[in-house]
């Protein structure tokens, strides 16, 4: 069912936005983060949500603007919401990288870009919870969750499919497993 999907797709998200903090939070204390761990979210983010979650939240929304404008009028515009997510993890891409040049660069900056992003993130997914997928689930019948899913099974890009459902599984475990590495070398 693919708003299951997506809330579990949630789920995956925040653990990876808890990760993030949890660097972040050594950052901020003036100890070195794991970069690699802060470089592979980046990357999950950066594939994950744009290339798969995103447009299929996209197309449901379109669903559910035909068939309940209020309530699609009510959660906004979505499209623009997720472009703005884009926008804030390019600028923590850009500060973890000047970090990592030895560029100048206040590590308050870093920490607001930082935060930035993962609070707002975790605004948006709440929002997404809360509003938009019951909204969904109200509006939309049968027939449009029939044509979301043949369209995301049709859709040209590969990663709509259980093959990338798996990849990222498999991207998210190594994530986890060298920040519960990193975390054992902390101690
Ligand atoms: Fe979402």
């Amino acid at each position: 069912m693919i708003i299951e999907r997506l809330s579990r797709e949630h789920r995956n998200i925040e653990t990876l936005l808890a990760v993030l903090e949890r660097e972040l939070e050594i950052f901020d204390r003036g100890d070195r983060p794991d970069y690699e761990v802060i470089r592979a979210v980046i990357s999950y983010f950066e594939l994950y949500p744009e290339m798969y979650h995103h447009p299929l939240e996209e197309l449901v929304f379109a669903k559910l603007k035909r068939r309940d404008p209020a309530a699609a009028a009510k959660i906004g515009n979505l499209t623009l919401e997720h472009q703005k997510g884009t926008e804030r993890l390019r600028r923590v891409a850009q500060a973890v990288d000047y970090v990592l040049a030895n560029r100048e660069i206040l590590r308050q900056n870093v920490d607001k870009v930082v935060r930035d992003f993962i609070e707002s993130e975790r605004r948006h997914i709440m929002m997404e919870d809360r509003d938009f997928f019951p909204a969904a689930l109200k509006a939309l019948e049968p027939q449009d969750w029939t044509e979301i899913a043949s369209a995301s099974i049709n859709h040209e890009d590969p990663l709509f499919s259980e093959a990338a459902e798996e990849t990222f599984d498999t991207l998210r475990a190594r994530i986890l497993q060298l920040e519960q590495e990193a975390e054992a070398g902390r101690h």
